[in-house]
């Protein structure tokens, strides 16, 4: 039956376009807990491992690996609470950090290298260098970030996957 056959090969077409014109491939939510140094690097390690089974290239792996330590390691040394939503999508993957917490009234002043308000506890941990936010930026292809005192940080942080790094 001839015309069947294209009529589903027709829809097959559709449905196949439709799936990959979506944005979204993959979403998933990792909330971290301020103050919990026992889980600290879990939800960045979650996420490398699970960039590397989706089959990206070990150098986007590793910068977004690099990046969501930093920001999870931030909501657990500032923030009452927080999360990273990761979604990987055609092209590019984008983590969106949020938390609840002080916020950063001098977010220039906080970008800065070697600037921290880790306490000595925290840097006795090895924390502290004041290199995080940095690093983030260095890291990503795109990186927004506003707070708000009192509320809490938001960061937004973009990484291409096709191997466009500058
Ligand atoms: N989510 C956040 N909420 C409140 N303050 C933050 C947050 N993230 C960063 N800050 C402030 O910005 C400063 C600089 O952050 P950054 O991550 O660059 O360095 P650090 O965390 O102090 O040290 P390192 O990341 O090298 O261990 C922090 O010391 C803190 O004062
Ligand atoms: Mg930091």
């Amino acid at each position: 039956m001839p015309h069947v056959r294209s009529v589903l090969e027709g829809l097959w077409i559709v449905f196949r376009e439709k799936a990959m014109t979506q944005d979204s491939v993959f979403r998933q939510n990792y909330p971290v807990k301020g103050g919990d140094f026992a889980r600290a690097g879990n939800v960045s390690w979650e996420i490398k491992n699970l960039l590397k089974e989706l089959g990206l290239s070990t150098a986007v792996v590793l910068r977004a690996a690099i990046a969501t330590y930093e920001a999870e390691m931030n909501i657990i040394m500032y923030a009452l609470e927080g999360r990273l939503a990761l979604s990987v999508m055609p092209g590019k993957i984008l983590v969106i950090v949020e938390d609840s917490g002080p916020g950063i009234e001098d977010i220039e002043l906080a970008m800065t290298e070697g600037y921290s308000t880790a306490t000595p506890e925290m840097r006795e941990l090895g924390f502290g260098a004041g290199m995080g936010l940095a690093n983030i930026k260095k890291n990503t292809d795109a990186f927004l970030i506003t707070s708000e005192v009192g509320r809490g940080t938001r960061l937004e942080l973009t990484f291409l996957t096709n191997g466009q790094h500058r």
